[in-house]
């Protein structure tokens, strides 16, 4: 049976990532007879553009008869002054909604190539390499009552809700703790504990389900130390679990450590491990339609899919390593481009990695 993958490129710098990532793993199918195929769908900005919604039933649908998910990016500044309800964003949130892909894997890892791309001293960073999980379909993101609403006095007010049972914290936390396991076993809870109700009940669900993972080390922390801390001693940490929107900033927090945001994968995950993969960061729109961006995040978020939903370690390896290959060539997208090195487009960066993998 072919295993099916759905491409959203998506807008900005979406589609010139996803080709990158797309030819580095059509290379590998043949290569190691993977028995992929793709079928592309629009989303996003794109999808509202051709058929105004953001999430057309064909591409929900592909997606949930997909084996996994590969997303570029989505939004744009075309697209801002858009209802809420139909803007690009929206698609991206309704996949990861409508597929029950509550756990979301960000690892943050500084290839030691990239020490001089990253504005934080080479010691401090050197060596990073930590996961942080968030939690992708709850909290604030997803909570009732949420809107614009005037209020009696006819002053507008707007609301969210940031909101948590027991069941989605302690299923995150299952998530977090086997993950840790499988690391250096020490996991930090991020929450807002001191002063939000709603974090109080996810720390005593933590300590909790702590107790089935004796070996694990759990801590916790607040989230404005905790954006100090990644910043001051990064590699004090192993494994991260927090909330969606806690998550959301500390990974773009995380991502500079490793010199860019170009460099960070994501997968998001349900029970089975069926997975939607993306880059963590967005549509770029202040360089696309350039060729500069960095794919790289794209890539390895490929390799991501590989290791997690198709259990294909040996290809996922393949991939990280002809990363790390094409980093010791000395081929740099703008991003992470220091002196000395050899400034290379998006396709040459591509290009890289796959003669990598042919190597
Ligand atoms: P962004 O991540 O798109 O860009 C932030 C900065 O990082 C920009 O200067 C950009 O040029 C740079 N950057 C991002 N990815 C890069 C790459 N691969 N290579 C080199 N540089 C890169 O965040 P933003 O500007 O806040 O958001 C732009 C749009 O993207 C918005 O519409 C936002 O909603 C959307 N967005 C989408 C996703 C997603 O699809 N998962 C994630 C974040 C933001
Ligand atoms: C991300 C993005 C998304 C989020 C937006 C585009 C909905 O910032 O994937 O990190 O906030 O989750
Ligand atoms: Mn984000």
């Amino acid at each position: 049976m072919p295993k099916k993958i759905a491409v959203l490129a998506g807008d900005g710098i979406g589609p010139e990532i996803v080709a990158e990532a797309i030819k580095v793993l059509s290379f590998l199918n043949t290569d190691m007879n993977l028995g992929l195929v793709f079928e592309n769908a629009l989303i996003g900005g794109a999808a509202y553009d051709a058929f105004g919604t953001p999430l057309p039933q064909t591409t929900l649908n592909l997606c949930k008869n997909a084996d996994a998910v590969l997303l570029g990016a989505v939004g744009g500044p075309k697209w801002e002054p858009l209802a809420h309800a139909v803007r690009p964003e929206r698609g991206l949130l309704g996949i990861r909604s409508e597929l029950n892909l509550f756990s979301n894997l960000r690892p943050a890892i500084l290839y030691p190539q990239l020490v001089e791309a990253s504005t934080l001293k080479p010691e401090v960073v050197s060596g990073l390499d930590l996961m942080i999980v968030r939690e992708l379909t709850g909290g604030i993101y997803f909570g009732q009552p949420r809107g614009v609403h005037v209020a009696e006095n006819g002053e507008k007010v707007g609301i969210n809700t940031k909101i948590y049972s027991e069941s989605e914290i302690r299923r995150i936390a299952h998530s977090a703790f086997k993950i840790a396991q499988k690391r250096h076993k020490k996991l930090c809870s991020v929450d807002k504990a001191n002063v939000l109700e709603v974090t109080e009940l996810w720390r005593s669900v933590m300590t909790e389900v702590g107790k089935d993972y004796p070996d694990v080390q759990l801590s916790h922390m607040y989230v404005d130390n905790a954006a100090m801390q990644l910043v001051r001693a990064p590699k004090q940490f192993d494994v991260i679990v927090t909330s969606n929107m806690f998550g959301d900033i500390l990974s773009d927090i995380a991502a500079m450590l490793t010199g860019s945001i170009g460099m960070l994968p994501s997968a998001s995950l349900d029970a089975n491990a069926k997975g939607m993969y993306e880059p963590i960061h967005g549509s770029a729109p202040d360089i696309a339609g350039q060729g500069i961006a960095n794919p790289l995040a794209t890539i390895l978020s490929v390799a991501m899919m590989l290791r997690y939903t198709f259990n294909q370690p040996d290809a996922a390896e393949r991939i990280e390593r002809a990363v790390n290959s094409a980093l010791d060539s000395k081929v740099r997208t703008a991003d992470i481009y220091s002196e000395g090195m050899t400034k290379v487009s998006t396709s040459g960066m591509g290009d890289a990695v796959l003669n990598a993998l042919k190597g």
